[in-house]
């Protein structure tokens, strides 16, 4: 796990919801002043979108919020996870498929939903753009599940 907490941020296909995250979530830890102390990242379960820029829409909006992404999309790993502090879902169905990817308990108790952290959200799943269109509506469910991650992780 080395110095650093390691924070990392996971959907289906690593184009909409996880950069979203990963994005809005540097953010803060930027204005916060700690980005030394955070390595964070995002991928995805499937790999269908591998290599591919994160998704116009999440750009987009990232951008409306003085946000610039550049990262790729790439496949989540088995052995990645054992370095890995604080791996957050988007969704139910992501918690799983990445529970399913070790026997390990200690790493199994670090997988997390994001929205756990977001007490005023009673909808536990973000929801996937991919379908709804709606980036703008997933950057303020995600700020408020990155807030609340963070809010955790500094009272620890
Ligand atoms: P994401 O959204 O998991 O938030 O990146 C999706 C991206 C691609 C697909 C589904 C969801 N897809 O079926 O290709």
């Amino acid at each position: 796990m080395g110095n650093k907490i390691n924070v990392l941020m996971v959907c289906l296909g690593n184009i909409c919801r996880s950069p979203m995250a990963e994005a809005v979530f540097q953010d803060l830890i930027n204005q916060a002043g700690l980005s030394d102390q955070f390595q964070i990242d995002s991928a995805g379960t499937a790999r269908y979108h591998v290599g591919e820029p994160a998704h116009i829409g999440t750009r987009q909006t990232l951008a409306q919020h003085g946000i610039t992404y550049m990262g790729k999309a790439r496949q989540v790993t088995a052995s990645e996870l054992s370095a890995v502090d604080y791996i957050m879902a988007m969704d139910s169905e992501n918690l799983s498929d990445l529970k399913a990817l070790t026997r390990d308990r200690t790493i199994k108790e670090r997988i997390h939903l994001l929205l756990e952290f977001a007490p005023s959200r009673s909808n536990k799943d973000v929801p996937d753009p991919y379908y709804t269109g709606n980036f703008e509506n997933v950057y303020q469910i995600v700020k408020d599940g990155c807030a609340g991650l963070l809010k955790h992780i500094l009272a620890l």
